[in-house]
């Protein structure tokens, strides 16, 4: 297993390019099962997810080529062989879960692995399942499968209320319903720019979609969609984190290619702690006003509230402020485990269930550390940008699953990074 070598090596200057969104190409490519013609996505990360999801798609007949180094993605489902998505894929990456909806709708049913328990929580499939069967599917659990099929062969649209406003629920049940016979509405509907992306490209592809990006998603069911190229959204997890570097280092950076409306009240968290904020031509430039980073309070909501996935690594920048902050996890139960890592770099925090209170100290000290999740791994990276002396990452395996080239990322601005292959 490969781990990461970081040198606290002081100020950061330059310029961080950002890829697609992970999370977006990750709903974008389940929705080629949607259609027998090709879809094309532009602008794609290179991430082993990514890999994970190629081979689930292929495991079902569908073909993805990679073209220009991977940056684009020609997907072809027109030859479907299975709708057995298998759980030694599955187990791998929650986000497989997203063929069920759009298989249902094109073949009638599907035959979806249950994703199994993941590090940061147990993620329940309960919101798909419940919306889908809303559209007329008949799903059963048998053997650690989710059976689900149409009866009269085609789904009907229908009025769903989520209990919880779930990404993957969302994309599920937008992509089924693209296909349906009559109107669905969907409310509490999540509103993330993910989901705003997807139905561009369910859009671009002929369905009839209205309100992605509000809480109320109304599909008009089509008899069928046809192929499309789309271009992934930036990563605004991937541009959150990378405005964190300049923020923990000190310097300036300028992450090219994202924008602040995909960021939401992370964008306020970061002026509130000391950090300036500006929207440039190409992308977003940041940089530490002051010596010392302040103390803030961040709560974790669904968008446009400050994202889960940024928690960690707004931690690492506040292990280091002037006072203290407090950080409440509402979205996952499990998802402080970056906290003893970072106190073994001279933290100080106290985890409370889903509470964690962190006493900012004057600088953090380099110490070997375990990556435990995908965005604690970036997050301990952060805390070695600023640290004194040496942090080694392993498991950066979990890295890898969402965070192209970091290394190179992050040396371009003069970080001392380097990969330590095993
Ligand atoms: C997506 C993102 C993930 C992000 C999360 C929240 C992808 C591939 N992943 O995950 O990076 O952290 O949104 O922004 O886009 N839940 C249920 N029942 C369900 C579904 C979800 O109880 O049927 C719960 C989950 O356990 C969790 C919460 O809802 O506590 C949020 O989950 P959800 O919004 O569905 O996240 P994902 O789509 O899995």
């Amino acid at each position: 297993m490969d781990s990461i070598l970081v040198t606290g090596n002081g100020p950061l200057s330059g310029s961080i390019p950002i890829a697609g969104a992970k999370n977006a190409c990750l709903a974008l490519m389940p929705a080629t099962l949607l259609s027998d013609e090709p879809l094309t996505l532009t602008n794609a990360p290179r991430l082993s997810d990514i890999k994970t999801m190629t081979a689930l798609l292929e495991s079902l007949g569908g073909e993805v080529s990679r073209m220009q180094d991977g940056k684009v993605l020609a997907l072809s489902s027109h030859d479907l062989t299975s709708s057995w998505a298998d759980y030694e894929i599955v187990r791998k990456m929650r986000a497989s879960n997203l063929v069920l909806g759009p298989l249902l709708a094109r073949t009638g049913q599907a035959q979806v692995s249950l994703p199994g328990g993941c590090a940061i929580g147990a993620r329940p499939m309960d919101l798909h399942i419940e919306g889908l069967e809303a559209l007329g599917a008949e799903i059963e659990l048998k053997d650690g499968y989710l059976h689900a099929k149409t009866a009269g062969g085609r789904l009907k649209g229908a009025q769903f209320e989520m209990r919880f406003a779930s990404v993957g629920a969302t994309e599920n049940i937008v992509m089924a319903a693209t296909l349906a016979k009559g109107t669905t509405v969907l409310t509490n509907a999540a509103r993330e720019p993910e989901i705003v992306d997807l139905v561009k490209c369910l859009r671009a592809m002929g369905a009839q979609i209205e309100g992605e990006g509000t809480s109320r998603i109304e599909i008009q069911g089509v008899d069928r969609l046809h192929g499309a190229t789309h271009q992934v959204v930036a990563d605004r997890i991937e541009l959150g984190t990378y405005m964190l570097a300049p923020a923990i280092a000190g310097g300036e950076v300028e992450c090219i290619g994202g924008s602040l409306d995909l960021l939401g009240a992370f964008v306020e968290k970061l002026d509130e702690a000391g950090i300036s904020v500006e929207a440039t031509e190409k992308g977003v430039k940041v940089r530490r006003r002051g010596d010392r980073i302040k103390a803030v309070n961040v709560r974790t909501e669904v968008f446009p509230g400050f994202p889960t996935d940024l928690q960690a690594q707004m931690m690492a920048l506040l292990c280091t402020a002037e006072g203290t902050s407090m950080l409440e996890e509402t979205i996952f139960e499990n998802r402080f485990m970056h906290a003893p890592e970072l106190t073994r770099m001279g933290a100080r925090i106290e985890v409370h269930g889903g509470q964690a209170t962190v006493h900012g100290v004057e600088r953090l000290k380099g110490a070997p550390v375990m990556a435990t999740d995908l965005r604690a791994s970036v997050s301990l990276i952060l805390a070695g940008l600023a640290a004194e002396g040496e942090t080694v990452v392993s498991r950066v395996y979990h890295l890898d699953r969402g965070y192209e080239s970091v290394e190179q990322k992050l040396s371009a601005c003069g970080a001392k990074i380097e990969r330590i292959k095993e």
